[in-house]
């Protein structure tokens, strides 16, 4: 298939195989080498490319980015951060000054995640090269260097691809095994004529089906320009919000409601992950470690599901039924979440072996209603502690109708060994998993009364 966009400022029309990535690509259609492979499943940000379209520009990871996903956008990898005459970017300018390159590996990614947070006027310079690895320079020199080019203006040649944009929108047909519709409508359509097709979402977890486990996934449909299947809308009493938002937006979306959550989504991965992944992606893989859904059903989430024109709206935590086994047909596919809106007493957990871009060991969600001194609703969810995302109905039982103490909190505590059974593994044992989950619900019991449980305080 031929895919059109725009590299580093110039027109291209690419003929690839509709899983060949960007990072293959870029390396051996093109010879642009700067863009490098480290560990080829979204961890170490060696490949970081920014990505521009209608909403903006992103840093993604090319190891994980199928060339259709690029149909209509612009790339810009790190030959291209340097003006046409060969000036060098502030923050390439910044990183020599500083001495933020020893063997030089990472520095390409580097250079590229920091020239995108710079053209967005990010100043979180940690958060924002997260998900880049380092591991001779340190992280101190990088960070004085986008410290140190934060205030420099955005040099002319940053700002062109998003102009540029118009001159590439086309409409890509389905050909054969491949599908790239525009709507929702369009979509339902083919899926259902095609039920067993594999839906590419943000390809977080897609793309490493083909890095990793070397699958050949046709039929595919990329569902990245389907415009109506993205974005958040407040209708009356809930909030829904499109299975292609990504984890970014949603992040940004929610702080202002409910501040936990949108802190746990600062850990969920790094920046490139969370600019690609969407809400549809993390519950729709059905994971039992996904962080989007303990949160979303401890809000009570209404999960929206559509195959053809029939449509249907189900409790999340009933979507889980088993260990990768969710309760979607052939053809049916997510279409949406909604959340109710509530007032904040939400609160999120991640617990995972490294701060950041891990994934949980246990990830728990509380929402306690408590009047008058008395517990009258809760819903508790986990993900990491079962084969699915999971409420703990026994520790909600042992809570409800009951007065809001230390000496409740302890016997709903107990009542997690029957909700539960964990598994060991690489990033826990059972016995570890069971009282850590215990143990968050009492660092709830005290966030709420304004103790402060913030894992970065460190007291003695
Ligand atoms: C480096 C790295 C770090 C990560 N860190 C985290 C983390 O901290 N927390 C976490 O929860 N996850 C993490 N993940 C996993 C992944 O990012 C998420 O699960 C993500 O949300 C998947 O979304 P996606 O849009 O990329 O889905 P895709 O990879 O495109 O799709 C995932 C699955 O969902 C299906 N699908 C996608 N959209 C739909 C839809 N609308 N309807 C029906 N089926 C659909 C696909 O067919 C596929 O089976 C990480 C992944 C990587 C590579
Ligand atoms: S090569 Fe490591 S994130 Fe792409
Ligand atoms: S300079 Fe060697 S990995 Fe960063």
């Amino acid at each position: 298939m031929t895919i059109r966009f725009l590299l580093n400022g110039e027109p291209q029309e690419a003929d690839a195989s509709p899983t060949t990535t960007l990072l293959d690509w870029l390396r051996e259609r093109k010879g642009l080498t700067g863009t490098k492979e480290g560990c080829n499943e979204g961890d170490c940000g060696a490949c970081t490319v920014m990505v521009t379209d209608v909403d903006g520009s992103r840093a993604l990871n090319a190891c994980i980015l199928f060339m259709p996903q690029l149909q209509g956008r612009a790339v810009r990898t790190v030959e291209g951060i340097a003006g046409p005459d060969g000036t060098l970017h502030p923050v390439q300018e910044a990183m020599v000054a500083h001495h933020g390159s020893q063997c030089g590996f990472c520095t390409p990614g580097f250079i590229v995640s920091m020239a995108t947070a710079h053209l967005n006027g990010r100043r979180d310079h940690d958060d924002q090269l997260a998900g880049n690895l380092c591991r001779c320079t340190g992280y101190a020199p990088i960070i004085r260097a986008a410290k140190a080019a934060a205030e420099a203006p955005v040099p002319d040649w940053m700002t062109g691809d998003a102009e540029a944009l118009d001159l590439l929108r086309q409409d890509m047909p389905a050909t054969g095994n491949v599908a790239m519709p525009t709507s929702s409508d369009d979509l339902a359509a083919w899926y259902e004529a095609h039920p067993d097709a594999v839906l590419i979402a943000g390809a977080t977890d897609v793309g490493l089906w083909v890095t990793k486990a070397l699958r050949d996934l046709e039929p595919v449909a990329f569902l990245n320009n389907c415009s109506d299947l993205k974005g958040i809308v407040s209708d009356g009493g809930a909030i829904r919000v499109g299975a292609m938002t990504q984890l970014t937006d949603f992040g940004d979306f929610i702080a202002d409601r409910h501040p936990s959550f949108a802190e746990m989504i600062r850990r969920y991965g790094s920046v490139q992950v969370r600019n690609a992944a969407t809400i549809g992606g993390n519950i729709a893989n059905g994971s039992p470690i996904g962080d989007g859904p303990p949160p979303l059903i401890a809000l009570g989430a209404t999960l929206h599901l559509r195959r053809g024109d029939a449509r249907r709206s189900i409790a999340l935590e009933d979507f889980f039924l088993d260990y990768g086994r969710q309760d979607r047909a052939p053809g049916e596919f997510v279409e949406a979440v909604s959340i109710p809106v509530q007032p904040d007493r939400l609160r999120v957990y991640k617990l995972s072996k490294r701060f950041d871009q891990d994934i949980s060991a246990v990830c728990g969600a509380f929402n306690v209603t408590v009047e008058d001194g008395t517990v009258s609703a809760a819903r508790i969810a986990f993900g990491g502690m079962a084969g699915i995302p999971k409420r703990a109905a026994h520790a909600e039982a042992a809570l409800i109708g009951q007065p809001w103490t230390t000496r409740t909190v302890q016997a709903a505590k107990a009542a997690f060994a029957e909700d539960f059974t964990p598994l060991t593994d690489m990033r826990a044992s059972a016995g570890y998993r069971l009282e850590a989950a215990g143990n968050m619900l009492l660092r709830y019991f005290r966030d709420m009364a304004g103790e402060t449980v913030s894992v970065l305080e460190v007291r003695p």
